[in-house]
């Protein structure tokens, strides 16, 4: 069988697309393809309620169990503290959430913020069977127009969501509102391997037993297809991070995970 044909971006390519993307608004990208930012919020919602109930599995199984080390990580350098206030911006079936719980304990709150009721259902279940039930509340709505009030928040982080939201920039702007002065944001994002032979292992990996899995666990080849190359089409940390500076956040810092499949940002509202 043909390997569909593997795009990442270089550098330039992202730099320019960056511009692209806040000059011409009116469209983004969903996979490889150009598409008006309506249709990729459509395909998101019916994707994330395609996969839902799979969700979590389909984490395990692709990343082998990886995704568990990285979300640690990314929590871990978020620098949270005992009673502080988070929102995990497109958060989910909640790992991440659970993980931010652990520090900010009993005198804190953990909001998970997702647009899709499927996701929330998965991971309020996953929540609720647990010790930090109470203190962890689910939100539906969009990180386009978050729905909470100016400086409210210590904390706030999207793990693997800032990809699928249409007008990423605004996904920004928004979580920079939220945050209280001095407040942190994270991004755990997936992104371009370094090393090229290893780069070339994980497209094979990728184009062909991802959307296998796909097709098997959740009955859609065509949606894992969609999430590797979509991660082809995302821009590159340089990229990521001169966004977030534009948005106003000060004191970037990047950390590659496995050789640059992941890759955590962490910044500061001053
Ligand atoms: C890949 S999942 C990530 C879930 C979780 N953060 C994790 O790390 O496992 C992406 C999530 O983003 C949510 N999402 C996509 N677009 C969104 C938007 N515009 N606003 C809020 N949530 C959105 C989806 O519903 C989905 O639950």
């Amino acid at each position: 069988m043909m390997m569909k044909e593997s795009k990442w971006l270089d550098q330039d390519d992202g730099l320019n697309r960056l511009s692209e993307h806040q000059s011409r608004r009116e469209t983004t990208y969903l996979g490889y393809r150009e598409v008006s930012m309506d249709e990729k919020a459509r395909y998101v919602l019916r994707h994330f309620n395609k996969v839902a109930r799979r969700y979590d599995l389909m984490n395990t199984l692709l990343s082998f169990g990886i995704h568990h080390l990285w979300k640690h990580t990314a929590v871990k350098m978020l620098e949270l503290n005992p009673g502080d206030r988070v929102l995990d911006v497109c958060g989910g079936t909640g790992d991440l959430a659970l993980l931010a719980h652990r520090v900010v304990g009993p005198g804190g709150q953990v909001i998970v913020y997702d647009i899709n009721r499927s996701m929330i259902d998965i991971g309020r279940h996953k929540v609720n069977g647990g010790a930090s039930g109470k203190h962890i509340r689910f939100v539906i709505g969009d990180a386009e127009h978050i729905s909470f009030a100016d400086k409210s928040f210590a904390a706030a982080m999207v793990g693997f969501g800032i990809r699928n939201v249409p007008r990423m920039d605004q996904g920004f702007k928004e979580m920079y509102r939220i945050l209280k002065p001095g407040g942190k944001i994270m991004c755990l994002e997936f992104s371009k391997p370094t090393a090229p032979l290893f780069r070339q292992l994980y497209d094979i990996y990728s184009f062909h037993v991802m959307p296998l899995l796909g097709g098997v666990i959740v009955g859609s080849r065509k949606a894992y297809m969609h999430l590797v190359e979509s991660i082809r089409m995302f821009v590159l940390p340089g990229e990521l991070t001169a966004m977030l500076e534009q948005v106003g956040f000060s004191q970037v810092t990047t950390r590659n995970l496995t050789n640059g499949i992941a890759v955590i940002h962490t910044a500061v509202k001053t």
